[in-house]
């Protein structure tokens, strides 16, 4: 297949680059290249004659165009976006614009291309977003697709819109497209302003391990590559106008995370005492959900998907790959907000 990925600079997108093109797909990477987006991610299948690039902001409509017309692309696989909830706490702006106009923009763009070839029934939209659409859960319960929507940060209130607008594509216009939402990924080339490689760098900085209010909140953890895999499966072979969520099935809350983590570094890279006694308690974030869960029985019972790795398993490889890997992850700590806490809301 010829796959259009937006964000394919970033965390998640980098990782479906890598693997669509592993898999002999063709790849247009377009990416805006904001802060979040390391074209280091990519390296590895730059060269490869199946990959191409396109520094294009998904804003500007114009451009979108042309990037269908040059490309003309079978499937979208869009996952661009403003993703981090602290910055969308402090300045929501840029997420309304990317997130809801951008996918406005995306999905416009999309239909035009679509139409113009006659519309083929085997194009794919295939919009991915997240589970914190749903909002918070109490100690039990998941997610299944059928939770209502509850968005509570002006991150997650934008990707419910951006949801929206995809369901109603396909409703109102017929735009083949597939919707994914996923639980909290980690992995390799994760930017160093997210939980699980602020606590890996501080903790071999020397510095406290910052937990939000008393660590207690639940995340499901999903590796990335495992991810990546999924979203390539739904692109492929996912329904029509059906959406699946994705999760690890491995609920840890954030305080478990971030010991197992030390656990890991502990083996890993000795350090003079246990690092877990960096482990330090800072001001919770505003509306921080207690927790989510996902039921992934979906995209298990109908797709065939499972996760191939535990948490446990799927960190110690992240931290490993940490480790290794110190150039990359040098070279975006100068960058803006990069070791600053954001999202205190005034
Ligand atoms: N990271 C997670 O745990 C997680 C969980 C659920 C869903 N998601 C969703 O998955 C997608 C990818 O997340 P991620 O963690 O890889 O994000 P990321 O922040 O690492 O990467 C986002 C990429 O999008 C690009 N981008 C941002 N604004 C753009 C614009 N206006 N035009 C073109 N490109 C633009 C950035 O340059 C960057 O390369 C997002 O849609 C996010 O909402 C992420």
């Amino acid at each position: 297949m010829k796959l259009l990925v937006t964000g394919g600079a970033g965390f998640i997108g980098s990782a479906v680059v890598r693997q669509a093109i592993r898999d002999g797909h063709q790849v247009v990477n377009l990416d805006a290249l904001t802060y979040a987006a390391c074209l280091d991610n990519v390296a590895s299948v730059a060269d490869s004659p199946a990959y191409a690039f396109e520094h294009v902001d998904i804003r500007d409509r114009a451009a979108l165009d042309r990037v269908f017309a040059t490309h003309a692309p079978d499937a979208v696989m869009h996952l661009a976006a403003e993703s981090h909830v602290d910055r969308s706490i402090d300045g929501p702006g840029d997420f309304i614009e990317t997130n809801i106009t951008g996918t406005y923009n995306m999905l416009e763009a999309a239909r035009s291309h679509w139409v113009g070839q006659g519309r083929p029934e085997d194009f794919r939209f295939h919009h991915i977003s997240t589970d914190e659409v749903f909002g918070s859960l109490g100690p039990t319960g998941q997610f299944t697709e059928e939770t209502p929507y509850d968005p509570r940060s002006p991150y997650s209130a934008s990707k419910a819109a951006s949801d929206h607008l995809v369901r109603a594509w396909h409703e109102t216009y017929g735009l083949p497209v597939v919707m994914t939402n996923c639980s909290n990924n980690y992995g390799p080339f994760h930017f160093p302003e997210k939980l699980v490689p602020v606590i890996i760098l501080k903790a071999l900085a020397g510095e406290p391990l910052p937990i939000y209010g008393d660590g207690s909140n639940v995340r499901d953890w999903l590796y990335v590559e495992d991810h990546a895999d999924a979203l390539l499966l739904v692109v492929q072979k996912g329904v029509v106008g059906r959406s699946y969520n994705i999760g690890g099935e491995n609920e840890r809350t954030n305080l478990q995370l971030v010991q197992t983590l030390c656990g890991i570094l502990d083996e890993l890279r000795p350090g003079p005492r246990p690092y877990a006694e960096q482990i330090s308690f800072v001001t919770d974030r505003p509306g921080h959900d207690a927790r989510y869960a996902i039921d992934p029985t979906r995209i298990a019972t109908e797709l065939g998907w499972r996760p191939s790795v535990t948490v446990e398993e799927g960190l110690r490889r992240t931290v490993q790959w940490y480790l290794d890997n110190e150039a990359w992850w040098r070279a975006l700590q100068d960058r803006d907000g990069v070791g600053r806490r954001l999202g205190k809301a005034g």
